[in-house]
């Protein structure tokens, strides 16, 4: 009898984890599971962190909970001043909640809510991007643009207006070229209704580790400010070291209006989300009144506690820098593995989030069919050969399209690494024999 009967399973069938330390996942049959997908490129510094661990105790023994609305606790003090010191925001504002999706839910509010609070009531469009992936919640889903999550849902959805993605080895477009589309889709929908672009840096969860070309959030930063349309910077998956630097933002120098965060702040030890706004959208919303807006469980003083943990070990271990040498060294490894796979397409991220995306012809590009499933069936050989990594199914359109991600702990060791390398190049054999 399976352990979980009452469970309502996300997956049937997977091995039971009883432990967890480092970068190794423990099951119930005695496996040791190398976690080179970080859960779902979350646990940022592994699992079992006595640093976290202890944070954590002695936070839930001093303060475990109080609500927001009457009090204050000087464990998110500490943690808010902390994110705003790394934040690429300018004098940030963190709304922590309990996880990404709520973390847009909230961006996509606070949006409106400035504009509101400015006399701008027409402004309420968000613009999002083909082929994004910003949360399950239904302001976070119709933002989002990924049929498998999408279709059942579509009566409910639909007050988007979509732009493309920027995605260099299927688009030969250029970033002004891209920013000049935003530009005419503003226009489009008509400059004044335009609230909020919400996007990626980096896209991560759905397209497989994309980078849009080096010029194209400078200029897509350039369109938005002169319309007045605000950028929400989705780093759910990005933020705080991924990519190798603080920040997806960091990269180019980008400037957001507001950061969502979520995964990596916590490394999983708690369900965190955070809403981080510049002090002049603060200023104005909360001048006007308040923001209208909050869960019981936002605000969290042990989640703040465990945040603020978690970035003294990205810090204490030199995390972000680490995460950006072990990428080079690891792309450029699955580069000369995998080169002369008549079924790899790329090899490309940033840092610890490094994707492989397959494709039925190299020469044409044309994708797998839904149907072959490939990306499942690679991420299931690779826990066969026990290694996690994370499965991207729609990585062409939003529809169809094939990758997974690597994306481990960064504090992973580097011998770790090469054998999740091996193992994963292993499984990409098993299922696409060469
Ligand atoms: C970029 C991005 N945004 C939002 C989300 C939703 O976050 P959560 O699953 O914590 O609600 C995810 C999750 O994968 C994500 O990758």
């Amino acid at each position: 009898m399976n352990v979980a009967d009452h469970v309502f399973h996300r997956a049937e069938h997977r091995p039971i984890a009883v432990r967890a330390h480092g970068s190794t996942i423990v099951t119930a049959d005695g496996r040791s599971i190398l976690d080179g997908a970080a859960g779902a490129i979350a646990c940022s510094i592994g699992h079992g962190h006595p640093a976290v661990i202890a944070a954590m105790a002695e936070q839930a023994a001093t303060v475990s909970y109080v609500h927001a609305h009457s009090f204050e606790t000087k464990a998110l003090s500490a943690f808010a001043t902390h994110v705003a010191s790394v934040a690429p925001i300018d004098e940030a504002r963190v709304f922590p909640v309990s996880g990404g999706s709520e973390a847009n839910e909230s961006a996509i509010k606070l949006a409106r809510a400035y504009h509101v609070a400015r006399g701008d009531h027409e402004r309420h469009v968000i613009l999002a991007r083909q082929g994004s992936y910003h949360g399950n919640s239904r302001g976070a889903l119709d933002a989002s643009h990924r049929t498998a999550l999408t279709a059942a849902y579509e009566p409910w959805l639909g007050q988007t207006a979509r732009v493309p993605l920027a995605n260099p080895y299927r688009d030969s477009r250029s970033g002004e070229e891209h920013a000049a589309e935003i530009d005419r889709v503003i226009r489009d929908v008509g400059p004044s209704r335009v609230a909020a672009f919400i996007a990626e840096p980096i896209s991560g969860a759905t397209l497989a580790a994309v980078v849009p070309p080096d010029d194209y959030w400078p200029a897509v930063t350039e369109v938005l400010r002169r319309h007045g349309v605000l950028l929400i910077m989705d780093e759910v998956m990005t933020g705080f070291g991924r990519t190798g630097r603080w920040f997806g933002s960091d990269h180019w120098g980008v400037r957001p209006d507001m950061i969502t965060s979520a995964k990596g702040v916590s490394s999983g030890y708690w369900p965190l989300g955070l809403c981080i706004a510049t002090g002049a959208i603060y200023d104005t919303v909360t001048e006007a009144g308040t923001f209208s807006h909050g869960f019981t469980w936002s605000h969290h003083p042990v989640g703040a506690a465990v945040g603020d943990a978690v970035l003294r070990v990205i810090e204490r271990d030199d995390l972000v820098a680490r995460s950006a040498l072990l990428g080079d060294v690891t792309i450029a490894r699955l580069r000369s593995e995998l080169g002369d796979h008549p079924n790899v397409g790329e090899v490309r991220g940033r840092g610890l989030m490094i994707g492989v995306e397959f494709v039925a012809d190299r020469a044409t590009k044309a994708p797998f069919g839904a149907e072959v499933e490939v990306a499942v069936r690679v991420t299931d050989a690779a826990l066969a050969h026990d290694l996690t990594v994370y499965t991207c199914s729609s990585v062409v359109d939003g529809a169809v399209g094939d990758a997974v991600l690597l994306g481990p702990p960064l504090n992973t060791s580097e011998d770790e690494l090469d054998e999740m390398v091996t193992r994963l190049v292993a499984a990409i054999h098993d299922v696409l024999p060469a």
